[in-house]
């Protein structure tokens, strides 16, 4: 890391990126900070190192685990699976069979699957901790000032006052309802919400539309060694991220429109 800040630091006295205009990119910034405030060395390298490790971990794992997870239930469930891929595949066959991300908006069913993916699974199941500014009474219970407080978001996405049938995988139940990712409906909360809300939602959200809409378009899929939907594991394993207890192990037959 030494060697890169000092690559820059030379390239910026060589007046190519001029100090104090070298905004292109994090290091840029922090080296501007560095010329007229009190940063050294050491703090530029844990600020990049711990902001890296979490644009890293939070950005790379949440949606690659939700797009698993998408793929579980939709093995599980056929028919949703058959209903998911005639609209990519028809949205799609008129438009040189390239999945881009210029139509995504128009898989009005894929939206739905993934709503509701993220209602059971969401890749992170707590929310970053906080802290009670106050004491306060939720629901009867007297939180103490200073108290550090797990929000528990797996559990609230599954909440038996908040939804019917919470344990099934039912894309049909966000239909014509407003509830949405932007963190204002309290019983649907796969990105958190406040202050803290993830950063990287429409990242993210765009990342698995599209890997998704490619994976059922290009593919037909089936479980191996003739397993039925009904026999797929679901395990979790739980963790700061909840992935599958057991990799998705699936077979793929390339689909080739006529
Ligand atoms: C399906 C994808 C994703 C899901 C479900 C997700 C979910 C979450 C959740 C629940 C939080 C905690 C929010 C809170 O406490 O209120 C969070 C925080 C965060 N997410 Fe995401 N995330 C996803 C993708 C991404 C991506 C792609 C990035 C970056 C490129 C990212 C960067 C972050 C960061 C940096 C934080 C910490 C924010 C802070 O400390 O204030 N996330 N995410």
């Amino acid at each position: 890391m030494e060697t890169i800040i000092n690559d820059r630091l030379a390239k910026r006295s060589s007046k190519k990126a001029a100090a104090g205009n070298d905004d292109e990119d994090l290091l840029g910034v922090l080296l501007n900070l560095k010329d007229t405030d009190d940063l050294g060395f050491t703090e530029i390298k844990a600020v990049i190192l711990v902001s890296h490790m979490d644009m890293f971990l939070a950005g790379s794992d949440t949606w690659t685990i939700t797009v698993e997870w998408a793929m579980s239930e939709l093995m599980k469930h056929p028919r949703v699976m058959e209903k998911a891929q005639r609209e990519v595949r028809k949205v799609f066959n008129g438009k040189g069979c390239v999945v881009d991300e210029a139509s995504i908006d128009r898989l009005q069913y894929l939206q739905l699957v993934l709503k509701e993916t993220l209602r059971l699974h969401p890749p992170g199941p707590l929310a970053i901790p906080r802290e009670s500014k106050e004491t306060v009474m939720v629901n009867g219970y007297k939180i103490l000032a200073k108290t550090r407080v797990f929000v528990n978001l797996w559990a609230i996405n599954r909440d038996p006052h908040h939804w019917t049938q919470p344990e099934v995988f039912e894309p049909e139940r966000f239909l014509n309802s407003s509830v949405d990712f932007r963190g204002t409906d309290f019983h649907y909360l796969p990105f958190g919400a406040g202050r803290r809300m993830c950063p990287g939602m429409h990242y993210g959200l765009a990342l698995a539309y599209l890997s998704l809409a490619n994976l059922i378009y290009h593919f037909d899929w089936k479980l191996p060694h003739q397993m039925k939907p009904e026999d797929l594991d679901m395990s979790e394993r739980f963790g700061i991220e909840v992935k599958r207890q057991k990799n998705l192990i699936l077979i793929p037959a390339p689909y080739h429109p006529r």
